[in-house]
């Protein structure tokens, strides 16, 4: 069934348009005789598809841009399992629209990602997100912002030929099996808080624990080796302390530059005490750890990094917070070490993702 995409239309009918309004049908598994014979017109005039290719490209198509009754503009998606990020499998956007309405490439990106989210059921064989490859002129055409909005939309880096790559995953998407048993939580039902009785400060800006006593907590939990430990001190941003003033858990920060993103980030870990676990101290400490380093960016204090990244190697937390963003904090999934760490993201507000260069 073809579908007017009429709500999208109500949020872009304040675009003025010389010569007539621009509407998109998603025509996804709905492409008739003539939709189809007009497509296949659009894309020889064009001269970007004809002959077996073009036939192959039919059903493919997600959506169709028309002004004036005319095609000027259409989008299509193919599935792929996605190197860069972890393997994992999403659908890859292509489109083809005429200048004269190049300004409604935002709108169709927007109006594919809703068509085939709502077709998303969850599985874990289907692609769990939407995936762009911008040219440097399509790029310069729109926000150099990390993330975009609506759909959400991040940056996570380049590929050979200098496009620019971008995803936006579908509500629900998982990107690890959860464990038997487990409910994963979906966005906003996160009421977790800090247990009671624990407190969670900037590492300077206490004086309940020094630093002779976090190095005493890693070692005596077998976090790390003392010499490790002792190197590790100068990167502790914040720290959780129990009733008595004892540390039990640490997040450290550093400024690590990562060569898939061609872009400086804080590099965070999170620890906890054994005996301190479930009561949500991890979350508790990547939350504040993420809200100061993103109001040292707003406030222009620190910019050296545009967001934070984590390296998930714990078992646990992969089983049981397989979301592929976070609930509560927000960190995206970009990708797998070489060691099947989980790599994630959160870029500040506002920031900018880096040039190609
Ligand atoms: C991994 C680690 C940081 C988790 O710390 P924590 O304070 O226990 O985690 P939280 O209480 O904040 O829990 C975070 C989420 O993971 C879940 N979780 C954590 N440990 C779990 C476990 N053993 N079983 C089931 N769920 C678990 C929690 O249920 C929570 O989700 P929820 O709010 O939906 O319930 C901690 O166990 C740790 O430091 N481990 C050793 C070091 C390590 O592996 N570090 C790697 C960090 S990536």
């Amino acid at each position: 069934l073809q579908r007017t995409l009429s709500t999208t239309w109500n949020r872009i009918s304040g675009i003025a348009h010389p010569t007539g309004a621009a509407t998109i049908e998603v025509v996804r598994g709905a492409l008739d005789q003539q939709r189809a014979d007009d497509l296949l017109s659009f894309w020889r005039g064009r001269r970007a598809l004809s002959g077996q290719e073009a036939q192959r490209r039919l059903p493919e198509v997600v959506c169709v841009l028309r002004r004036d009754g005319a095609v000027v503009g259409a989008s299509s998606a193919y599935e792929s399992n996605v190197a860069l990020i972890g393997n994992r499998r999403f659908w890859i956007y292509r489109s083809l629209l005429d200048q004269a309405v190049a300004d409604q490439g935002p709108n169709m990106v927007r109006a594919t990602f809703t068509a085939l989210e709502d077709e998303f059921g969850g599985s874990s064989e289907a692609p769990i997100g939407l995936c762009l490859l911008l040219s440097p002129d399509e790029r310069r055409l729109r926000s150099a912002e990390a993330v975009w909005r609506d759909p959400r939309m991040i940056y996570a880096g380049y590929v050979g030929d200098g496009r620019q790559f971008r995803l936006a995953y579908f509500e629900n998407a998982l990107i690890a099996t959860p464990s038997p048993g487990v409910q994963v939580r979906p966005p906003g039902e996160y009421g977790s808080a800090v247990g009671s009785g624990y407190r969670i400060e900037p590492f300077a800006e206490q004086e309940r624990v020094t630093r002779e006593d976090v190095v005493a907590f890693w070692t005596r939990e077998g976090a790390l080796a003392a010499p490790e430990a002792q190197r590790r001190v100068a990167e502790i941003l914040l720290v959780a302390s129990d009733r008595a003033g004892r540390p039990v858990g640490v997040s450290t920060t550093v400024l690590r530059r990562i060569d898939p993103l061609r872009a400086d980030l804080w590099y965070t870990r999170v620890f906890v005490g054994a005996a301190h676990r479930r009561s949500h101290l991890a979350v508790g400490l990547a939350l504040a750890a993420r809200d100061r380093l993103a109001r040292r960016f707003a406030s222009g204090e620190d910019r050296r990094a545009i967001g934070i990244v984590f390296e998930v190697e714990s078992e646990v937390l992969k089983r049981f917070l397989p979301q592929a963003i976070w609930p509560r904090t927000e960190f995206a999934f970009i990708g797998e070490t070489s060691t099947g760490s989980h790599v994630r993201v959160f870029y500040f507000p506002g920031a900018p993702a880096p040039e190609p260069g």
